[in-house]
């Protein structure tokens, strides 16, 4: 009896590449001198940071390797799947064709056995084209991302006996038993390899992670390839939420009388999803969604990113920005990301790729092939409360959608189908009206009415995006223009939360994106995010994370150095924070307590404050006014501080005439008391403190005074790089920041950043800081040991951030 179970043998090594793929490549004798050595995942292109043309990822690459069959496969399944590769690709195996994919987004498998041969060296090939002429989801048109190319996600192959379990479907039902639940499991299991004799199907239930067996069914299957076994558990089972995701794990096991056949172990979780026509539910309770878009690209590589990079997305999402969920904007991503955001509790809208454009019946029918491939793929994964059916924001196509909406009904009957949609009232074949509403333009409310957009009230309505390009801003922007885009996230963000029958939103998005020539600025970047393309945080981001529990918040829209400003006006200042209560100290004398329960954004938990008192009681107690004209004058320097003199309204004037004539004082002596009270001009320098106040605790502090010196903070994301699968990769983000750990907002200076032992860098090793930040990616070269990042920047002191390797990937 064999009971070994087949685990995936990843096939991410020792790939040669060409740029110029030709049928030579298949042969035998074939000279491999002039290909490039490669790991995947890999783009056929690296690309500078931006000022590059779409052009030049967009090729017909070639990648060969050579594959060792044992012996021991013969007479078994040699299964190799391609988890993503752009866009559409052809394997040959000992130079025959083994199989095509059409998509550059999904996953696919070809079964290689009738191929290879035994106990020999056998050569794979994959023919890989990333121009964007194809005739396949999302080309045709104008497309708002960078497409890229390449072998992008992990390759592995699977070595299965000739009966094996090919797909398993597993949905839960909870059975409206929130608080001490006894799911009933049901599996569809798909086996290849018709059986002729009943089998026997054994499942355990396992809290993922423990060997603690909760539940075991066994039973035996009819003769057909698709069947179903459903079961209640006999113990109550924690349930998945976005506060606690508590996940499961599913062993399958298939034998015939006692042999051992095939297993597969399945994560799962128990929660019920529902969209309602009044909003959102999760285990019976409302909650509003609150989401960003993602796209799954990174600078220089593209696409091209491995486990933990994909992961760390998904960990800032929910940690740094503090959201509920996310939207997979435009295409099925990395299972990488998917599994963690299971593992973090974070709900996903994923969708089929397109932009805009419906091509011919070929393409259309090689999109619906997409929702089939996407629902197969990705219907175990817990986080999943959506699919997107429709081509984003494509015009209507009645034939079209319902062929989507059936086939997703048909594969996963107890998700919800939305699409998303630029188009008020369309034809509506999905479940949830999902509209990307770009009426905020700053003055318009931040979002419309549900009834203003949708063509079915009574169906369920959510905002799949909104700002984005209504307002792009650089981290290096002046501090108006990134305050602006705070706030417009917070309008939107507010009005939806106020809007009750609207289940929630997604942001456009989460970072700045590499784009096509006819988006963005110039450059090829949409500086749409809340954060860069390292992953740094703008304004906005704290809009985000100030609306969560966990960690406290604490930003200020200015450096409060006024010199930035118009006419040295401060204009608005406004403070982000999720505490109750920020107090703000000028040179340790405390102006002002602001309660946080004040902001106009009074539907959001935690909206921003505005500053509306640089004076506090300073006047009234350092100067000798009376105590009803000290409160005068505090209110006018205030509305002057504001927006200048010359903008100051009637009243300022009339109370400082007022004054003057009162108390016998010159124009000079006001003046003097304004540079001294508002201006921050000559003397000591000008020290605000602020203290955010939580539970009568003061949880974090920021101290804004003019910057006597620089330092640079790089930090690692993770410094113990481990290849498991394919080669590990760290971001480095890289901020320049005053003593008091502000980011210098407009030091765009050179860093030089250089390796020493076990890493290598990822991108150029001179660049030039944004705004104050940046970053770099380091990357494991297959050895274990050492390495070390170091960086210089003109004005700081070098730093050197150390990694610890472990190479363990063995093919
Ligand atoms: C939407 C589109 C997104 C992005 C965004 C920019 O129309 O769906 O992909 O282009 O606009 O705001």
């Amino acid at each position: 009896m064999e009971n070994k179970v087949t685990n995936r043998i990843y096939l991410n090594n020792d790939w040669l590449f060409t740029e110029n793929f030709s049928e030579e490549l298949l042969q035998n004798d074939y000279n491999t001198e002039q290909l490039t050595l490669v790991r995947l995942p890999h783009t056929c292109k690296e690309t500078p940071f931006h000022y590059f043309d779409e052009s030049v990822y967009q090729m017909v690459s070639g990648y060969r390797r050579t594959l060792f069959a044992p012996q021991d496969w013969q007479g078994k399944q040699v299964l190799m799947t391609l988890e993503g590769v752009a866009h559409d690709s052809e394997i040959f195996c000992n130079g025959k064709g083994v199989g095509v994919h059409h998509c550059g987004y999904t996953a696919y498998t070809v079964d290689l056995s009738k191929y290879l041969n035994y106990g020999a060296e056998n050569i794979l090939v994959v023919k890989v084209d990333s121009r964007e002429s194809l005739n396949i989801p999302p080309f045709g048109f104008v497309i708002d991302y960078m497409t890229y190319g390449g072998i992008y996600r992990d390759v592995y192959l699977e070595i299965k006996n000739p009966v094996f379990v090919e797909d398993i479907y597993v949905h839960t039902d909870l059975k409206g038993n929130f608080s001490n639940p006894m799911p009933e499991i049901t599996s569809e299991i798909t086996l290849k390899g018709i059986p002729t004799e009943p089998l026997i199907i054994k499942q355990r239930l396992y809290p993922k992670g423990s060997k603690t067996l909760l539940h075991e069914h066994s039973c035996k299957t009819e003769s057909s390839s698709i069947f179903q076994i459903s079961y209640t558990t006999t113990q109550p089972v924690a349930l998945w939420g976005i506060e606690q995701p508590n996940l499961y794990e599913l062993v399958t096991e298939i034998y015939y009388e006692n042999t051992f056949l095939d297993s597969q172990t399945i994560t799962i979780g128990f929660r019920e999803a529902v969209f309602k026509n009044d909003g959102f539910y999760l285990n019976g309770k409302k909650i509003k969604i609150r989401g960003l878009n993602r796209h799954q690209c990174y600078p220089y590589v593209g696409y091209a990113m491995p486990q933990s990079m994909q992961e760390l997305d998904a960990d800032i999402l929910k940690k740094e920005l503090g959201l509920n969920a996310v939207r997979t904007s435009h295409y099925p991503q990395s299972h990488y990301f998917l599994n963690r955001c299971d593992e973090l509790g974070l709900l996903v809208f994923t969708e089929i790729p397109g932009w805009q454009h419906i091509g011919n019946e070929e393409w259309k029918n090689q999109a619906v092939e997409n929702v089939a491939d996407m629902i197969r793929q990705y219907r175990n994964h817990v986080s999943i409360i959506l699919w997107g059916v429709r081509i984003n924001e494509s015009a209507d196509d009645d034939d079209f959608y319902k062929r989507t909406n059936e086939v997703a009904h048909k594969l996963d009957p107890y998700r919800k189908t939305g699409g998303v949609r630029c188009i008020k009232n369309s034809n509506l074949f999905e479940d949830v009206y999902t509209y990307n509403d770009f009426v905020h333009d700053g003055k318009h409310p931040g979002c419309e009415k549900k009834k203003a957009v949708t063509s079915d009230i009574n169906k369920p309505y959510l905002v799949s995006e909104y700002n984005g390009h209504m307002f792009p801003t650089k981290v290096y922007d002046c501090e108006e223009h990134r305050l602006e885009h705070a706030l417009r996230h917070a309008t939107v963000l507010n009005d939806i939360a106020g809007e009750e029958d609207i289940t929630g939103s997604f942001g456009w998005c989460m970072f700045d994106y590499n784009t096509h020539k006819d988006f963005g600025s110039g450059d090829r970047i949409c500086y749409h995010g809340v954060m860069d393309m390292f992953r740094n945080p703008k304004l906005a981001a704290a809009v985000y994370a100030s609306q969560q529990e966990e960690t406290p918040v604490l930003e200020l829209s200015s450096s409060m150095d006024i010199g930035e400003h118009p006419g040295c006006n401060r204009e608005s200042t406004w403070i982000f924070s999720n505490a109750d209560t920020v107090r703000m100290y000028k040179n340790e004398y405390l102006i002002k307590e602001f309660d946080m329960k004040t902001s106009p954004y009074r539907h959001l938990p935690h909206g921003p404050v505005l500053i509306d008192d640089y004076i506090g009681n300073l006047i009234a107690e350092k100067e000798n006014f009376k105590p009803k004209h000290a409160k005068e004058i505090t209110q006018a320097m205030n509305l002057v501080a504001r927006d200048g003199l010359n903008n100051a309204p009637k009243k300022v004037f009339l109370t400082m005439a007022k004054i003057l004539l009162l108390y016998r004082m010159k124009f000079s002596d006001a003046m003097h008391m304004y540079t001294k009270y508002v201006g921050d001009w000559g003397g000591e320098a000008t020290v605000y403190r602020f203290e955010a106040v939580k539970d009568g605790k003061v949880v974090k502090t920021l101290t804004k005074m003019p910057m006597k010196q620089l330092q640079l903070k790089a930090e690692a994301d993770h410094t113990a790089l481990t290849e498991k699968n394919s080669y590990d990769v760290a971001l480095v983000r890289i901020q320049v920041l005053d003593e008091n750990s502000n980011i210098l907002s407009f030091y765009n200076d050179p860093v030089q950043l250089s390796v020493e032992g076990n890493i290598e860098l990822i991108g150029p090793d001179i660049i030039s800081l944004q705004g104050g930040m940046g970053g770099t990616y380091v990357k494991t070269i297959g050895k274990s040991g050492s390495g070390t990042l170091i960086i210089r920047a003109t004005g700081v002191a070098e730093q050197r951030i150390p990694f610890m390797v472990t190479a363990t990937n063995k093919e």
